[in-house]
């Protein structure tokens, strides 16, 4: 095989695979690469979700409702792409995730689980099932959505949080091993994006003792997400279509990145503060 180009990958125009994409930054991602002329082959467990999004957009779409827990789906829908695509394969994001707020002390280990499968085994799943085809073309890009949880670690988000660390770790990993092809891994992370996120996690204890339910909660989260689904998907497209190997969403996500760097072990504190300063205000 030869030695990967330095070249951005070419993105525009080919086909590509997002998972999660019946709502928030997956949906944002499909309309904008249809919009870009990309095919897209979109999935999510949300059947009704899935289809608002697929009739949102002009141009080729196929549509599949899927578990992203489910390996031999996530198999036979890399086939079903595989023989449908009108274009070669560009992207796959496996995007879909999920969270739960609860302490450790209280946990419930099915959420644990429930949040670990979908977020890190859904990729896992994803990039096994999709990698073949991009192997075999040797060409094409693996984005894979971690988190700034991904990046720090955050109270009654652990399993969110270790889900995000290994999607960034596996992805890391694998960028590596195809160092010698002209596939890419890109691990994306978010900072707060204005989508449903919060609103479809399951909530067990109140967050920190600060919030009560998980309708306070939502509506919290609504007002400090600054970033919208449309505008982290500039940020992730504009991202891919130049090469880059890891892309933060937002502001936020910038400053945490830094933030972590500069104080590795004492981050939370700062963080903390310029929370409690945010919720006076
Ligand atoms: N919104 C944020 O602030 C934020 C920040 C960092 C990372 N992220 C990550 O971005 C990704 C997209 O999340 P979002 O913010 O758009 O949330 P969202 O809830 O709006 O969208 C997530 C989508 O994933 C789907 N999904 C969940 N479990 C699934 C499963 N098992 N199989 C198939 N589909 C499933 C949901 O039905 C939903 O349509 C997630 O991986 C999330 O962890 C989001």
């Amino acid at each position: 095989m030869s030695r990967r180009s330095a070249a951005a990958p070419l993105v525009d125009g080919r086909t590509a695979v997002v998972t999660g994409a019946g709502s928030g930054i997956g949906r944002a991602v499909a309309r904008r690469l249809a919009a870009h002329g990309c095919p897209v082959a979109l999935a999510d467990w949300n059947e009704e979700g899935l289809e608002e999004t697929a009739a949102s957009i002009d141009g080729p779409v196929l549509a599949r409702k899927l578990d992203v827990r489910d390996r031999q789906a996530q198999m036979a829908f890399a086939a079903a792409v595989a023989e449908w695509a009108p274009a070669p394969l560009g992207m796959v994001f496996n995007n879909a995730g999920v969270t739960v707020l609860q302490s450790v002390a209280d946990a419930a280990p099915e959420d644990d689980e429930w949040v670990t499968d979908v977020n890190f085994n859904g990729v896992v799943h994803g990039v096994r099932a999709f990698l073949p085809l991009l192997l075999r073309q040797d060409a094409g890009v693996v984005v894979n959505t971690s988190s700034v949880f991904g990046l720090i670690g955050f109270p009654h988000q652990t399993a969110y949080c270790a889900s995000k660390f290994a999607v960034r770790g596996y992805t890391e990993a694998l960028r590596q091993e195809l160092r010698d092809t002209n596939v890419h891994a890109v691990v994306v992370h978010p900072g707060g994006v204005r989508t449903n996120i919060v609103a479809n996690a399951r909530f067990r204890s109140d967050f920190r003792n600060r919030t009560p339910d998980h309708a306070t909660a939502t509506r919290e989260f609504a007002s400090i997400a600054r970033t919208t689904p449309e505008r982290a998907a500039e940020i992730i497209h504009s991202g891919v279509r130049r090469g880059r190997s890891r892309i933060l969403v937002g502001p936020d996500a910038v400053a945490f990145d830094l933030l972590v760097r500069v104080a590795p072990t004492r981050y939370y504190d700062v963080i903390d503060r310029l929370e409690s300063l945010v919720r006076r205000s």
